[in-house]
């Protein structure tokens, strides 16, 4: 059982929550692995999704993570429904929830919203990425695949490389990865930063000054469709100071794994040739394995939240 009824941010877990949740999810990751991929264990609830941004990973990955639980899943698109016709979110979401959910799934691109949500409704809420503000489900499902690969993740070194500014990921894994006493190096130019290091961590503005020193080397997507205006001069300046191609993939140390939350934009953050290499070295470019491990990691997120009682529900809403 999990000490939070939301999960909004990383700063809702506790290191314990996050171990149970990761030993979880190495019991489904094992389900998934069988012929018959699904457990009973969540027959009767209801999981409801909204997502009010485009995503392909996130959402089919919650999606699947709640039928292989038994669950009924049903995906809401703000773009049929009548929001379309001035409906506030807050009286979409009550609507819904006449329908007697258990669960809400909430991506929007506007930070800030799943709490808002969370604060207007009984049920347990999870943010699916907000804005620029966090995804916690992408850094669990991040930091099990370090801990998969690396066993104890005290004290490794990640870096994390790009538009820190953007990124949601980036805000969730710093947090987690603190969290887990990891060392975290950004890297990034100072138009890719927040004005202000509230993180306090070390910044680095060349790929090439980590490269050979990093456990992890955290990949991040260029966020065009944030930026107002155009932040960073061109794509070859991009790949001159933060990209990874071949020759530096050959730089890394050589049990260093490479990673990214997807999608990729070939040839700006990651070379082609880079990303061809998936299939010949899975032992070091972590990205697909970044997506069967996110199954597994919601399945256990979303049984751990739904398996709190009501009694439970009512002692963690305050
Ligand atoms: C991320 C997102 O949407 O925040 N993608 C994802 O969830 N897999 C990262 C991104 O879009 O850059």
């Amino acid at each position: 059982m999990l000490n939070t009824k939301n999960i909004l941010s990383i700063d809702d877990l506790s290191t314990d929550d996050i171990d149970t949740i990761l030993s979880n999810a190495d019991f489904f990751l094992e389900v998934l692995d069988r012929e018959v991929k699904k457990v009973p264990a969540l027959r009767g609830k209801t999981i409801v999704s909204l997502f009010f941004e485009p995503s392909t990973r996130t959402r089919t990955s919650f999606e699947i993570a709640g039928k292989r639980l038994n669950a009924d899943v049903v995906n809401f698109s703000p773009s049929m429904s009548s929001l379309k016709k001035g409906e506030s979110i807050i009286d979409t979401v009550r609507t819904i929830l006449s329908m007697k959910v258990d669960l809400l799934i909430v991506r929007h691109s506007d930070s800030g919203i799943p709490k808002f949500i969370s604060e207007r409704v009984n049920i347990p809420v999870i943010n699916a990425g907000d804005g620029t503000h966090e995804h916690p489900t992408q850094a669990l499902l991040d930091l099990y695949t370090i801990r998969k690969k690396f066993g104890s993740v005290e004290g490794l070194k990640v870096a994390i490389v790009g538009d820190i500014l953007h990124s949601r990921v980036a805000k969730s894994n710093i947090k987690l990865f603190k969290k887990m006493k990891m060392e975290v190096i950004l890297v990034a130019p100072s138009m890719l930063l927040p004005e202000k290091n509230y993180f306090d961590e070390k910044v680095k503005h060349s790929i090439d000054e980590v490269i050979n020193k990093v456990d992890v080397l955290y990949m991040l997507r260029m966020q065009f469709e944030r930026q107002q205006n155009r932040l960073y001069p061109s794509i070859r300046e991009y790949n001159r100071f933060l990209s990874l191609d071949i020759e530096r993939f050959r730089r890394l140390k050589p049990e260093s794994i490479v990673m990214h939350p997807g999608p990729v934009n070939r040839g700006i953050e990651i070379s082609g040739e880079v990303m061809d290499l998936i299939d010949k070295y899975p032992e070091r470019i972590k990205i697909e394995e970044q997506v069967s491990h996110g199954l597994a990691v919601r399945m256990a997120l979303i049984y751990l939240m739904l398996s709190l009682s009501s009694e439970d529900l009512d002692s963690t809403r305050s």
